[in-house]
């Protein structure tokens, strides 16, 4: 591969469907085949990120169909706009928080993680790709746009010819043309930070005991990382990581670590009593599920207990900056944030949110209630490093999952949360119902709903408190005069038709009933939302796809 020139192409037409969503452009595999279809978003994306040229770009994904000849033709395009050095990794295989790490450091201009994240693969299923800055975290909107602003006038593209594809199978080095080629192992550097967070003897310790471990990889790309460190290092019996192998097609699942998708874990978990832990990551490691015997953390609650156990972790001994929650994920953190005197920020959907305030040293933990939890040790949630702090807290604290629930709701009360969504309904209804909704909200104010009164009714927007940016259109919410409520969104990641999410959460106080079924708790609201947005009836679904 020494003598690799550079073919210019044409194409006939732009692409105008490449505008990236919240994680990147995800579309159908099939889409992604489109000849040009990759070169053009990748083209674009060269194009617009500064330092490319002379500079380095780390590229890798979650192993799903795509994921190795993506690689190969961004190495080449990389190769023909400049690049001085690429890194990938063995396999291709590269976790989203673990490119975030590579990213920086190796002070990469960029990353390009290859991924539709929770979505399946396979030729039927999606692929994306994501770019990320030299900060290791998702790109900015202004980023954003201009990629998609350069893909609309796109001439054509730049791609060097290579007369083999690359090989990922073994660490090495190559070169195309100018550009060196770095193959290294994608589990090494992660394993190594982790190190430096977590208490790995006094994990051990626990995980050599009677404590039993279930961890689910999903056939995603946690596999080799999860082994790695739980049957590795920290020397849990064999047979600890299921499902651990990386297949191009998930095994044909749907790799979202929910009580869905997760279904068969959650099963061991809540009916059996052979584990004390459990927990899975989706497609590219990013996303956690954490349960206990008979006990399902939901992730609002699991940041609420990291930021108030986390300076019994060697990482985070010295205290919390700050925490910053999304706007649909509960106030359970706020409470807890407020007993320790620190400030919680409220952020629009979607990680790149908290990049900012992260790099401003505003936070140090962060999370979504979309199974999204993280630090400022990268700039991408973090599931692996979910399931070790707790492994941590559980190993110091020396009790069970439930055990620390029950603790910290009779110390600050409990959020009673869900989240129900309503998948791959048509667009036009979808959009129907919400903007119907979003014009209803002047008038809903002071109006009954579930016994309470609405006292706020807005669409939520967000001025960045670090560079004073403004996000507007986040987020249907009605804020009920007892502290309860509900928010409606659709999502920005699906690929088929619309997804409808509705976020229901109540609070109860220490002194009260700590208790319930939290599908019997937000009962009320969960029918008084179904009647004054017209759910049931305008999606044609009588009941949610995913209940959370
Ligand atoms: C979903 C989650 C959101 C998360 C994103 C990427 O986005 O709700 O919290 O940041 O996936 O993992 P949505 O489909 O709701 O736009
Ligand atoms: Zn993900």
């Amino acid at each position: 591969m020494t003598s690799s020139p550079i073919r210019q192409v044409t194409l006939a037409q732009p692409f105008t469907d490449q505008k990236p969503g919240t994680s990147g452009l995800r579309k159908s595999s099939r889409q992604f085949q489109t000849p040009h279809y990759l070169e053009s978003f990748i083209e674009a994306s060269l194009r617009v990120v500064p330092g490319i040229a002379g500079g380095t770009v780390v590229v890798g994904g979650d192993g799903r169909y795509g994921n190795r000849a993506a690689i190969d033709v961004i190495a080449r395009m990389a190769a023909a706009h400049g690049v001085s050095r690429l890194i990938t990794t063995t396999g291709g295989i590269l976790s989203t928080p673990a490119a975030s790490n590579l990213i920086r450091q190796h002070g990469a201009a960029c990353g390009v993680i290859l991924s539709a994240s929770h979505n399946p693969g396979g030729p039927e299923g999606d692929f994306g790709v994501k770019i990320n800055g030299a900060n290791g975290g998702p790109t900015p909107e202004s980023v954003t746009d201009a990629i998609h602003a350069a893909t609309l006038t796109l001439e054509g593209y730049r791609i060097a010819e290579a007369d083999a594809p690359l090989p990922l199978d073994v660490p090495g080095s190559h070169s195309i043309g100018t550009m060196t080629v770095t193959v290294i192992d994608g589990v090494d550097d992660y394993v190594a930070l982790m190190q430096q967070l977590f208490d790995f003897e006094r994990i051990a310790a626990l995980l050599k005991g009677d404590f039993r471990v279930a961890f689910d990889a999903m056939h995603a790309v946690t596999g080799p990382y999860g082994s790695r460190l739980l049957e590795g290092l920290l020397g849990a019996p064999a047979g600890t990581v299921r499902n651990g192998i990386p297949l191009e097609d998930f095994g044909g699942g749907h790799p979202d670590p929910n009580l869905t998708y997760a279904h068969e874990l959650a099963e061991l978990l809540l009916q059996g009593n052979a584990y004390d832990f459990g927990a899975a990551c989706d497609g590219d490691g990013d996303r956690n599920m954490i349960l206990g015997r008979s006990c399902f953390v939901n992730p609002s609650d699991s940041l609420a207990v990291l930021t108030a156990n986390a300076t019994l972790v060697p990482g985070y001994a010295k205290g919390l900056a700050g925490v910053a929650r999304s706007m649909p994920t509960s106030a359970a953190t706020d409470v807890v944030a407020k007993a320790l005197g620190i400030s919680c920020y409220e952020t629009p959907t979607g990680w790149k949110f908290f990049g900012n305030l992260l790099d401003a040293g505003r936070i140090t933990l962060c999370g979504e209630e979309s199974f999204g939890t993280g630090s400022d040790h990268i700039r991408e949630k973090d599931g692996l490093w979910a399931v070790l702090f707790w492994l941590n807290i559980l190993a110091v604290r020396g009790c069970s999952v439930a055990a620390v629930m029950a603790e910290h709701w009779g110390r600050f009360g409990r959020h009673y949360y869900s989240r129900h969504d309503y998948e791959a309904i048509a667009s036009d209804a979808a959009h129907g119902l919400y903007d119907r909704v979003k014009v209803m909200l002047p008038e809903l104010v002071g109006q009954p709903f579930a016994g309470r009164t609405i006292a706020t009714a807005d669409d939520f927007a967000y001025t960045d408190p670090v560079d004073g940016s403004i996000t507007s259109g986040q987020g249907l919410r009605l804020l009920l005069d007892d502290g309860s409520r509900v928010v409606l969104r659709l999502s920005g990641t699906g690929t088929q038709g619309a997804t409808l999410r509705v976020y229901l959460e109540s609070y109860v106080p220490p002194s009260g009933d700590l208790n319930q079924d939290p599908q019997a708790a937000l009962g009320s609201m969960i029918s008084a939302i179904d009647e004054l947005a017209e759910i049931k009836q305008r999606t044609g679904m009588d009941r949610p796809t995913v209940i959370t």
